[in-house]
């Protein structure tokens, strides 16, 4: 059975990277080690990790003009769906651990008309003060440096946990060897994982960064937007990160 919409996105990539290598007049030599890369990037499962260090972004950036409300970015790959529920002003479990910095998450959820959403899933997740994850690195319980929060009935929610750092995505593959020979690196900087969900509303993943923060300007993932770089807000020693998160229809408005 044919696919139209296939066909029409197929046949647009195949064109665009022909135009490419005619640009580049790319010789058959450097073709076949084109092939043989993508080969190696399969043995090394790092297909999922080349193509959304390049690509996972812009879809990001075609949904948000489709939806509107807060503008989304990538959710990389560390999301896991069953993260705790934390009561509303309470705290996300982490270790004790003299690099910790604590931080505030709070904010509000509403519509596009600025109405709260009572009862959203604020589902967040980001990295130890070392780098790693919950439940992916180094034997960090699932439950730890990740929660849920459900917003009250004027839309707020506030948990507390400590301030990630940046990270580097694997870099001893053929995804770190290439983005090596583009000049690039494996870094992305500190980052606090959202996703908002609310029965009827667009669900929305994106992120804050930290303002000033290493490779804030230089993502290898590219998955920094300016709306989502926050100010450095302190509280009695307590960094805060604020986001009033807008939720859109989930029905692409025509
Ligand atoms: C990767 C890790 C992240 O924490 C993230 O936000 C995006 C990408 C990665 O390892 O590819
Ligand atoms: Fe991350």
């Amino acid at each position: 059975m044919s696919n139209n919409r296939i066909d029409a996105v197929v046949s647009d990539i195949v064109n665009g990277i022909r135009q490419a290598l005619i640009k580049h007049e790319v010789t058959f030599d450097e073709y076949r080690a084109g092939v043989m890369y993508a080969v190696k990037t399969g043995e090394a499962g790092e297909i999922p990790l080349l193509l959304d260090v390049f690509l996972n972004s812009t879809i990001s950036d075609i949904e948000n003009a489709a939806y509107g409300g807060t503008e989304g970015t990538i959710e990389g790959p560390y999301y896991l769906p069953d993260a705790p529920l934390i009561s509303n002003g309470g705290e996300i479990l982490t270790y004790d651990d003299d690099r910790n910095v604590p931080m505030i998450v709070r904010g509000t959820v509403k519509d596009l008309q600025g109405r709260p959403i009572a009862g959203a899933t604020v589902d967040i997740w980001h990295s130890t003060p070392d780098g790693y994850y919950g439940g992916i690195h180094n034997d960090i319980p699932a439950n730890y440096y990740r929660g849920k929060v459900l917003t009250d009935s004027e839309g707020r929610y506030f948990v507390r946990s400590t301030v990630p750092v940046p990270y580097k995505i694997p870099d001893q593959g053929p995804t770190g060897a290439l983005l090596e020979m583009m000049g690039g690196h494996s870094w992305r900087p500190a980052h606090v994982h959202f996703k908002v969900r609310a029965d009827g509303y667009h669900t929305l993943t994106t992120q804050s960064y930290f303002e000033q923060g290493d490779y804030v300007d230089d993502d290898c993932c590219n998955g920094v937007r300016q709306v989502q770089i926050k100010p450095d807000v302190r509280e009695n020693g307590e960094k805060v990160i604020e986001n009033d998160f807008q939720l859109a229809p989930d029905v692409i408005a025509s």
